[in-house]
């Protein structure tokens, strides 16, 4: 059966406090840090777009009017750029504003991934939509939304983003159990635990800041308890979906699983962080030329 709803919108949360980047996060948003020249999150609604999703709903904390201003216009520095002639930083300037059409919820309180999910509600309604976490940035070359996407077409419900990494690494994302479907990259997702300690890991799966939800996980949420460090969890929410008995409970349409294989980039911790920017920066054409002969030398010299 195809489940024609199409997906239009991605809700993109962005409350958290950056407390690994402090003091650069004190009075800028983590996801406003710059990854080479484009904050964090234009990268993740750029990424949205390219899937197709054009409706961006960003669920906000404190201290975030930043964000805000880099999705809207900017007519003093646009008036002082064309002033100038300076076409190329004009165009770069424009863009994130007219890139999608981006909205902003509140989340009063810093309630867990589950909760920020909840206070997307009124404005996704009765659609499946994308849920993208802005500490995991995926390489545009990967297409990985798009694949999640046809998978909602073919089997309805949710379906989350899967990578595999080294058992040490398990404790610090939700991790899935899942058995195979027809398809080599989907599976049909049987369990899931939030932060599991290495011991009680299901398998070394874990997923990542990429979901299609069905709506259905808004009543879902509602009713879900406190997890994983007091807070509401998404993952527990998409656990009551999965292991749903659709004879009995016909919510929801059960949880798949695409199976990420491609380039996923982590902007959550400094290490990772840095990494991210250096690769980044050797993957640009206009600053490949210089920089990576720089990064040997400079790599040479620390031997
Ligand atoms: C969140 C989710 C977790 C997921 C991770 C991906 O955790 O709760 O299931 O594996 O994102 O980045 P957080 O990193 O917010 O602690």
């Amino acid at each position: 059966m195809a489940h024609s709803a199409t997906v239009t919108k991605a809700v993109v949360p962005v409350a958290g406090l950056g407390t690994r980047f402090l003091p650069a996060t004190k009075a800028t948003p983590k996801v406003m840090l710059p990854v080479v020249d484009k904050p964090a999150i234009q990268y993740v609604v750029e990424e949205a777009v390219s899937a197709g999703l054009r409706d961006v709903v960003l669920i906000t904390g404190d201290n975030q009017s930043s964000i805000a201003d880099h999705f809207s216009r900017a007519t003093d520095l646009e008036a002082q750029l064309e002033a100038r002639g300076n076409q190329r930083a004009l165009a770069d300037v424009r863009a994130p504003a007219e890139l999608a059409s981006v909205s902003m919820v509140r989340q009063d309180a810093p309630r867990g991934l589950g909760h920020a999910v909840l206070c997307a509600a009124d404005q996704v309604g009765d659609e499946p939509f994308a849920v993208m976490l802005g500490d995991d940035l995926i390489d545009a070359r990967d297409d990985l939304l798009t694949r999640m996407i046809q998978a909602r077409q073919r089997y309805g419900g949710s379906i989350i983003a899967l990578m595999e990494v080294p058992p040490d690494q398990v404790s610090a994302y939700g991790c899935a159990a899942f058995k195979p479907t027809d398809e080599a990259d989907v599976v049909a997702i049987t369990d899931l635990v939030e932060k599991p300690d290495p011991s009680e890991a299901p398998s070394n799966w874990i997923i990542i800041g990429r979901y299609i939800c069905d709506p259905a996980i808004f009543d879902v949420l509602r009713e879900t308890p406190a997890g994983r460090g007091g807070e509401i969890q998404l993952t527990d929410g998409l656990r009551t979906l999965a292991v749903a008995d659709r004879d009995t409970v016909p919510v929801g349409g059960g949880v798949h699983g695409v199976l990420f294989r491609g380039r996923r980039y982590d902007t959550g911790n400094k290490q990772d962080f840095l990494r991210t920017t250096v690769e980044f920066a050797c993957a640009r054409p206009d600053l490949a030329e210089d920089f990576v002969p720089w990064l040997r030398e400079f790599l040479d010299k620390l031997r």
